[in-house]
Order: structure tokens, then C-alpha cells, then sequence
């Protein structure tokens, strides 16, 4: 079994499949951390030396590699399923799990940590605004692609395994 979890930058991807890993025998992988392996350097150096287009490549040679793994749960970038075709081989290869939130939440957070992230260090408060709103759009035409959608606030990890539990994917 394999599980992804997908959906915009904030929204605790990572978190959450490290709590799901911890409670299940599913081991966890992040597809930043293995580009970060991979390359031998940080997503933000990625992005400053060799560009976005660059860190798409990388990104999804990651996510390939994740098919060669097994009883997994994955917690993908925020944009790793909107580009090439990744949403349609994440769902041929496992199960994706899409972790919904109001973009006004994911507003008030990436505001806070906003540096971390290459794709929005730069923007004044306005335009993280306007450019959070633009991309949710644009990518939610892919994150509607997965298998689930789960209301991602003040989500645990227990609820979650419950949650999918019931739709008849057994992660325990
Ligand atoms: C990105 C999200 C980031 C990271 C990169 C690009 C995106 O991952 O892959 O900065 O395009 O949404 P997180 O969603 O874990 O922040």
C-alpha cells in the first residue's frame, strides 16, 4: 500500500504522514527530503541556482522513486501533483489523499512561515495574497483528481486513519 498525501503548501502534509508513519507500519518518505537527498542541497538553493523548472525535474524523479517503495505514506510538495501528468501516475500507483483547507487558513500560516518556502519568500502581504488565491485555483483542478478529499482542520492523525478506515482503506 501507498499513500500520498497532496495539497497546498501549509495544509501539514509532512506532519501528518510523519504521525500517520508513527501509528501505522507504514514507513514515511517526503519528496522534498528526497530531493534534498538526492541533490545534496536545500529546495531553496534548487530554486535559486537552477530554477523552478529544474526543481520540477527533480521532483518528480523523487515521486517516480517513491513507486519502487511499499507500504509507504508519502507527504508530496505543493505543487508536486500539478505538474507533467504526477496526478495520474500518483493515483495508478497508490492512494492519494487530498488535505483540504480553507485558503484563509493556509493564509494566516504561510504568512508566518512564508521564508521557508522559495515560491513565496519574496512576496510583500498583498501579493502572498493575491498569489495564494491565484495558485489554489489553478491547482485545484489537479488536487481534485485524488481518490479522498479530507477536511484537513484541526485534523489528527488518529481521525484521519479513522476517516479512511471507513472508506475502506485500512492503513492499520
Ligand atoms: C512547493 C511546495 C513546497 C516545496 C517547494 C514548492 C509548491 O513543499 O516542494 O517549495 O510548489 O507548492 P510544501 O508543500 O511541503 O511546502
Amino acid at each position: 500500500m501507498r499513500i500520498y498525501l497532496i495539497g497546498f503548501m501549509g495544509v501539514g502534509k509532512s506532519k501528518m504522514a510523519k504521525a500517520v508513519s508513527a501509528k501505522t507500519q507504514l514507513k514515511h518518505f517526503d519528496i522534498d527530503e528526497l530531493v534534498v537527498h538526492q541533490r545534496g542541497t536545500t529546495i531553496t538553493k534548487i530554486f535559486e541556482k537552477e530554477g523552478e523548472e529544474q526543481f520540477r525535474i527533480y521532483e518528480r524523479e523523487a515521486l517516480k522513486a517513491t513507486f519502487g517503495f511499499d507500504n509507504c505514506v508519502v507527504s508530496c510538495g505543493g505543487g508536486t501533483p500539478c505538474f507533467f501528468n504526477n496526478i495520474d501516475e500518483i493515483n495508478r500507483n497508490g492512494i492519494s489523499v487530498y488535505l483540504k483547507l480553507d485558503v484563509s487558513i493556509l493564509l494566516s500560516r504561510l504568512e508566518k512561515d512564508k521564508n521557508e518556502r522559495p515560491l513565496l519568500s519574496s512576496l510583500s502581504k498583498e501579493d502572498l495574497k493575491d498569489f495564494i488565491h491565484q495558485i489554489s485555483k489553478e491547482r485545484s483542478e489537479y488536487y481534485n483528481k485524488a481518490h479522498v478529499t479530507i477536511n484537513a482542520f484541526n485534523l489528527s492523525a488518529n481521525a484521519l486513519i479513522d476517516q479512511l478506515e471507513q472508506k475502506g482503506i485500512q492503513l492499520r
